[in-house]
């Protein structure tokens, strides 16, 4: 069954405090914001106009500190200096020399949770936000549409199941790795969570799915098995609830909350076009 996508979506791409500088936020801006993303899932900024480490400050500020290290790495000569900071990454190819991607494993559909280290205090049901901010933004993708990120709501799509199965779905958890990476090991821990979830500020009950690498608790010595339950699953959503695409502007910043929804990148030609955007993550301890 062929999947529907949105442009437009009742939760999902909303967008909030327009014609605003989000350096200049007002205390009660942000918490407005904030609010706005846990009821919204993903929350669209346009129009901004943001060095790396506006951003990273303007994280900080919203969510506090992420909790844990990254290493500080030094600056890149090939990348505009305004571009890099601490804490943020960049995705796309930068760099006018090179075709190299960085991010395509974000070609599938994942929560960007399951890439964080096991880290003391942080549960697998944690407020893991993600800003991408859009810098250059390809004409078109590989399929010759507008560029897009695509999300689902997994509250929506627990909600459009028939009770009978979400009650199945609600005995069950699995262990979450990251995408692309089937065997655990000491550098790859398995995160256990319930694939029905209770959000944290909201109450809502969604799916947790991690990515296709995730494996049912029971299915451990059965890894054809625990991906073949994990892709009927998933299936059955889109057969159910639609994907929102996000169409991209240069100075879009895009909010979303991991703990309700998905998201998959479009795949594009890096030999035709050039793509740049600036990717901070952080965790709320509301
Ligand atoms: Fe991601």
């Amino acid at each position: 069954m062929q999947q529907q996508i949105v442009k437009q979506h009742p939760r999902l791409g909303t967008e909030v405090l327009p014609g605003c500088n989000l350096t200049q936020l007002t205390n009660q801006q942000i918490q407005e914001f904030k609010q706005s993303l846990w009821e919204n899932g993903v929350i669209v900024v346009r129009n901004q106009h943001l060095t790396a480490s506006q951003l990273k400050e303007f994280t900080d500020k919203t969510f506090g500190d992420l909790g844990f290290k990254y290493l500080p790495k030094p600056l890149d000569p090939d990348i505009d200096p305004d571009l890099q900071s601490y804490g943020v990454s960049i995705l796309g190819n930068p760099k006018e020399n090179t075709q190299e991607i960085i991010g395509q494993f974000a070609w599938q559909w994942h929560h960007d949770k399951d890439f964080l280290p096991r880290t003391e205090g942080l549960d697998m049901n944690s407020l893991y936000v993600v800003m991408l901010y859009g810098v250059e933004i390809p004409a078109q993708g590989v399929d010759g549409q507008p560029h897009t990120t695509e999300f689902l709501d997994m509250v929506e799509a627990y909600n459009n199941f028939d009770p009978e199965y979400r009650q199945q779905l609600e005995q069950m958890s699995m262990y979450h790795l990251p995408p692309r990476t089937y065997q655990p090991g000491p550098d790859v821990p398995m995160k256990k969570h319930p694939i029905v979830s209770t959000h944290k500020v909201t109450g809502q009950r969604g799916l947790y799915l991690g990515s296709d690498t995730s494996i049912p608790v029971g299915m451990e010595d059965e890894l054809d098995l625990a991906k073949q339950f994990w892709r009927e699953l998933f299936q059955r959503i889109l057969e159910h609830t639609p994907v929102y695409a996000h169409v991209w502007q240069p100075g879009d910043l895009v909010v979303w909350d991991n703990s309700q929804v998905m998201h998959a990148g479009i795949p594009y030609d890096a030999s035709k076009y050039k793509r740049v955007a600036l990717r901070v993550a952080a965790v709320d301890k509301t």
